[in-house]
């Protein structure tokens, strides 16, 4: 198969890696892609969201699959773009359409999703500028931590956990009546806040059926013990100790089964992967967030432990029969731990020389994130996270001891990662 991956992080690094090992591959190439990608197949200098220059290397390089690693084209419609455009109909896009992928694209929409469908979640209440009154009063009466919520796409950088009403009414003026996140903050969702432990679950879903292909524990904060501001995640560990089978059992049948059947119910045909932000609340499972495509950095975790043949997996989501496949995985423990800039989640510097790549790491996957290839050839940074070294072991600790020692090799100026990953299972 011809194969067109869209993305340049170290999710698609991951992705790419894994989809070499598929007996079904011919070509590979990854749009934009980064110097990572290029050593497993062909980079296009074309944005991941340039909807009709994708269509058009679909056509020219006669791609059969197409794999969408970032929610951005998929909130555009590229899945749409593709499947209407009679000669590239056979396509297999790997990603929902504009609809579908609502689910991420909308926190509005993804809490009334779960309230039709008896989804469990945290309680919640939307708003806009026009019910800013109606807004400040739901807020001041909210029971504390409240979390307020951007509707729309906002970088990561759109949920607010407020701790007093104060800082609540505050936030509420400024995402509502000043527009912090622009377009994606004219519409707020406050909810409830939740207590408990994190977990990411992944699906893959072919319009009817699904398979669960992996889990994870991605740490978010900056700093150690969880501690500092939010990042996009700085490490990943997988499998979880909480995450057993009557864990994800209860996450099928309460969470991943009525979301398939809802989104049939409703008329959208989702196919591609779907990411199930939880929080493990006393045992019980409640869905913070739906996201649209895989989790970076645990695909950097999912896909090395993930037994199977992707692109196979990827062929039965097209024919519709992802049902009977049968998902294994590895027996052992990984891990992943991000190095990010200097600064980073605030602002940071770019294009410092990375020393160290040019080792090789047999038993390590090293995933290229923030890197780019300078005018001289030499490999910089390029981004706030930088790169994701993933090892695995016959334990956590293990796993997360030789990541941290093949980033002891890697040296940039400013380089930062969590020592703790895994922390609280050790
Ligand atoms: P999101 O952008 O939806 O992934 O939210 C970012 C982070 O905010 C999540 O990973 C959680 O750590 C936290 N969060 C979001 N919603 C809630 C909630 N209702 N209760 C507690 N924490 C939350
Ligand atoms: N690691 C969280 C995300 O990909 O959204």
């Amino acid at each position: 198969m011809r194969i067109l991956l869209l993305g340049n992080g170290g999710r698609e690094h991951a992705l790419a890696w894994k989809i070499c090992q598929s007996k079904l591959l011919t070509s590979l190439y990854i749009a934009p892609g980064n110097p990572g990608t290029a050593k497993l197949g062909t980079n296009l200098s074309i944005a991941a969201s340039d909807i009709p220059a994708i269509c058009k290397a679909c056509a020219d390089l006669q791609i059969d699959m197409v794999i969408v690693g970032p929610e951005d084209p998929l909130v555009k419609g590229i899945a749409d773009a593709i499947q209407s455009e009679p000669t590239l109909q056979h396509i297999i896009v790997i990603g929902p359409n504009k609809t579908g992928a609502q689910l991420e694209g909308s926190k509005d929409f993804s809490k009334a999703f779960m309230q039709r469908h008896a989804i469990p979640t945290a309680s919640y209440a939307s708003f806009e500028a026009h019910q800013w009154e109606e807004a400040r009063a739901y807020v001041l009466n909210h029971s504390l931590p409240v979390v307020l919520k951007a509707d729309g796409l906002a970088a990561g950088k759109g949920v607010i956990i407020c701790e007093s009403h104060q800082d609540a009414e505050n936030t509420l003026r400024q995402m509502l009546l000043e527009k912090q996140f622009g377009e994606a903050s004219a519409k707020v969702v406050v909810e409830s806040f939740l207590t408990g432990i994190e977990l990411s679950v992944f699906a893959l879903l072919d319009g009817r059926h699904y398979q669960v292909i992996g889990h994870a524990k991605d740490y978010k904060r900056i700093g150690e013990g969880d501690t500092g501001l939010n990042t996009g995640g700085m490490g990943c560990v997988s499998p979880v100790p909480f995450a057993d089978a009557a864990f994800i059992k209860k996450v099928e049948e309460r969470v991943i089964q009525p979301t398939v059947k809802g989104l049939q119910e409703e008329g959208i045909d989702y196919r591609g992967f779907l990411f199930v932000g939880l929080m493990n609340c006393n045992g019980e499972p409640y869905v913070i967030e739906y996201n649209c495509r895989m989790g970076d950095p645990e695909t950097e975790v999912v896909m090395p432990r993930l037994q199977n043949d992707l692109l196979e997996l990827c062929r039965h989501v097209g024919a519709q029969t992802i049902h009977q496949t049968n998902i294994s995985y590895y027996p052992e423990h990984f891990a992943t731990v991000m190095a990010v800039s200097g600064g980073y989640p605030g602002s940071f510097e770019k294009g410092k020389k990375i020393a160290g790549l040019e080792q090789s790491f047999p038993n390590q996957h090293l995933f290229f994130a923030g890197i780019q290839a300078n005018d001289a050839g030499e490999l910089v940074t390029s981004g706030g996270r930088v790169l994701a070294v993933t090892s695995k072991g016959n334990s956590m600790s293990e796993a997360v001891a030789e990541s941290l020692s093949v980033l002891n090799q890697i040296c940039f100026e400013g380089i930062f990662y969590r020592k703790d990953i895994g922390y609280e299972f050790k």
